[in-house]
């Protein structure tokens, strides 16, 4: 692996352990619950996170360019909530914009086993060929779109192999609580883990997230249950803790629980 690559991994990956922070989803979404202002919205957050996944629109508008924390840049879209398919998406993203916005990697979504499939893997092919050779990694999502209902194990790995395949450095993917080691096995690239809607209770989410670490996933590209929860702050202190310290969901809780409530 080149330097620049291998330099921009290890800063998204501390020790290859990571604490992505999405606020992405107005791309498709418009003005997310507690997201409408974004850059007040990750402020407090930044401390605890290894990076910051988001579109060049907010980046330039809501995000300082000074001390920022590394960028995964989203450059996939063109679909909205009202749209006829959440899956026809396009690269949105120049190669030349990627490099001036010094982006620490890519991300891009595939819709596997959707009417788009073919164009969405192709998305992610042609992104790997422009990215390499500048020592950029790509980040494939695997999205579903509306259909939560296929965060299951067999799909999953499917949709992670295949994005490992056709080059992505790292998979996100959703965790599912049966055989969620075999999707994490079956990928020959790290898996990062999606947050998905926001749990009914805060332990759900620790618990998820560590179930996911044991079984081998790097780390967490989680927003809605950080940002949304009651504690924000609270919530990625102690993702953090057991994602870098090897926490146990009773210690992170207690951490959360503790942080909860301060300034
Ligand atoms: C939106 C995304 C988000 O980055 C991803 O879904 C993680 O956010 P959340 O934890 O809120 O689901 O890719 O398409």
């Amino acid at each position: 692996m080149d330097w620049g690559m291998k330099n921009r991994l290890s800063r998204l990956m501390p020790n290859g352990k990571c604490f992505f922070m999405p606020i992405d989803h107005g791309y498709f979404q418009g003005p997310t619950r507690n997201l409408e202002k974004p850059g007040e919205t990750l402020q407090p957050l930044l401390p605890y996170v290894d990076a910051i996944f988001c579109t060049r629109g907010v980046l330039r508008a809501a995000i300082e360019p000074v001390n920022s924390k590394p960028i995964v840049l989203r450059v996939s879209g063109g679909t909205s909530m009202v749209g006829k398919d959440l899956a026809n998406e396009e690269l949105t993203t120049s190669l030349e914009e990627i490099i001036r916005l010094n982006a620490s990697a890519v991300g891009v979504s595939v819709f596997i086993g959707s009417e788009y499939e073919k164009e969405t893997l192709r998305n992610l092919a042609t992104l790997v060929n422009q990215c390499e050779g500048y020592g950029i990694p790509v980040m494939a999502v695997t999205a579903v779109g509306r259909e939560m209902e296929k965060r299951e194990s067999r799909y999953l790995a499917l949709c992670c192999r295949i994005a490992a395949e056709l080059g992505a450095k790292v998979v996100k993917t959703y965790w599912c609580e049966e055989h969620f080691d075999k999707v994490v096995n079956g990928c020959p690239v790290p898996i990062i883990m999606a947050g998905g809607p926001k749990c009914e209770t805060e332990l759900e989410v620790l618990e998820f997230v560590h179930d996911g670490i044991q079984k081998g996933a790097v780390g967490i590209n989680l927003g809605r249950n950080v940002w949304q929860s009651p504690q924000p702050v609270a919530m990625a202190k102690a993702l953090r803790a057991i994602i870098h310290e090897n926490a146990s969901v009773k210690l992170a809780q207690e951490i959360y629980t503790e942080t909860k409530g301060k300034k």
